[in-house]
C-alpha cells in the first residue's frame, strides 16, 4: 500500500454550479466526478459542497487493506463515489457505519472529524481526513415537517443554525426580513422566539396566528435598525441584488443592535463574487453554499459560534 499526500485541496463542487467553483479555483490538475483537485486557494472558496483540506492518494491491493488503512487514520469516512460503485460499497461495508438518518431540529452536530474518500480507479483511493463540512459528504437531511411550514425554505435556515451550533431561544427577539410566506418565521416561532416578520407580500394567516409572531408589510431595506431596536437574530431571505443586502446589513452592524445574523445572498444571473467576499470579510462570519441552498449562498455571523 502506498500513501502519498496530494498538494493543495480537493474541492467538491455543487451539482449544477461546478462552473462557479472552477472559476473560483482557477483551474485544476485532476477531477473525479464533481471533485476537483487544485491548488489551495488563498481566502475562502464559496461554491463548494465540501473542501477536502488534507488530501492524499492511497494505492492499495485488496479491499480489506484499503478499509484497514482508512480505519487506522480515524473513525468517520464518507464515501463520495462517481465510479467503481460495487468496489466502493465493499470498502464502505468494512468501515464503521455512518448514520444517514434524517436529523431532528434542533440538533447539535458532533464535533468529530468527518473524512471523505472516492475511488479514482479500482486500486486508488483519493481521500482526506479533514474536510470543511461537518456532514458526511457535505450532506445533511432533516426530519421534515410537512404540515407546519408553508414551504421548504425553512430547511436552509435549520441547516445554517446547525452549522453555527446556535439557534433562537424562547423570548429571543428576531427580525425575519423577506419572511413571506413564512417558513423562516415558522421555524423561529416554533423555538419560542418573538418574531417580527417583514415582507412586501402577506404572511400566511396560520403563521401570523402563531404565538409571538407580528407582521409588518414593508420594504425591509427602508427599515432603520434604530426604529426596530435591539434584536437577538436578524434573519433575511429577501430576493435582491447582493449589494443592496450588504448596504442594509452594514447599517445593522454599525448600529450594534443585533447579535446574530443568518442571511441568504441570492445570485441574480452570474454570482456576485465581489460582494460575497465583502460579506466573508466581516469579522466572525462565514459564507457557505449550504446543502439546502439553490443559486444562493448563506452568510452567517453568530456571536458564540
Ligand atoms: C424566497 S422568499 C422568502 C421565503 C421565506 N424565507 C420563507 O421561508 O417562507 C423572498 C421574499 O422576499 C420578499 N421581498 C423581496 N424584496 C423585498 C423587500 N425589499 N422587502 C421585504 N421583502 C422583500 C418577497 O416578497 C418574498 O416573499
Amino acid at each position: 500500500m502506498i500513501l502519498s499526500p496530494l498538494e493543495g485541496r480537493v474541492y467538491q463542487g455543487v451539482r449544477g454550479f461546478e462552473t462557479h467553483l472552477k472559476e473560483e479555483i482557477g483551474g485544476y490538475k485532476a477531477s473525479w466526478g464533481t471533485l476537483y483537485h487544485g491548488k489551495a486557494v488563498k481566502g475562502p472558496v464559496f461554491w463548494n459542497q465540501n473542501v477536502w483540506r488534507a488530501p492524499f492518494r492511497m494505492e492499495f491491493g485488496s479491499i480489506s487493506e484499503a478499509a484497514k488503512a482508512l480505519r487506522e487514520i480515524q473513525r468517520n469516512w464518507a464515501p463520495v463515489l462517481f465510479t467503481q460503485f460495487r468496489r466502493g460499497a465493499l470498502i464502505r461495508s468494512q468501515l464503521p457505519p455512518l448514520s444517514h438518518k434524517p436529523r431532528p431540529f434542533p440538533w447539535l452536530a458532533p464535533d468529530v472529524p468527518m473524512g471523505a474518500w472516492t475511488l479514482a480507479d479500482p486500486h486508488t483511493i483519493i481521500a482526506s481526513a479533514q474536510c470543511s463540512s461537518p456532514f458526511p459528504g457535505g450532506i445533511i437531511e432533516f426530519e421534515e415537517d410537512k404540515q407546519g411550514p408553508p414551504s421548504r425554505a425553512y430547511l436552509k435556515l435549520w441547516e445554517a443554525l446547525v452549522r453555527c451550533g446556535a439557534w433562537p431561544g424562547p423570548g429571543d427577539r428576531c427580525l425575519d426580513a423577506g419572511a413571506s410566506p413564512g417558513g423562516w418565521t415558522w421555524a423561529a416561532a416554533r423555538l419560542g422566539a418573538e418574531v417580527l416578520a417583514v415582507d412586501r407580500a402577506p404572511l400566511e394567516e396560520r403563521i401570523l396566528a402563531m404565538p409571538g409572531v407580528e407582521f409588518i408589510k414593508h420594504d425591509a431595506f427602508t427599515l432603520k435598525p434604530q426604529s426596530i431596536g435591539p434584536i437577538r437574530w436578524l434573519l433575511c431571505d429577501v430576493v435582491c441584488y447582493p449589494p443592496r443586502l450588504y448596504q442594509w446589513i452594514a447599517r445593522w452592524l454599525d448600529s450594534g443592535l443585533c447579535e446574530n445574523f443568518i442571511c441568504t445572498i441570492k445570485m441574480q444571473g452570474l454570482p456576485d463574487i465581489e460582494t460575497t467576499r465583502r460579506f466573508a470579510a466581516i469579522p466572525g462570519s462565514m459564507v457557505a453554499h449550504l446543502y439546502h441552498n439553490k443559486h444562493e449562498l448563506t452568510w452567517m455571523k453568530v456571536r458564540d459560534a
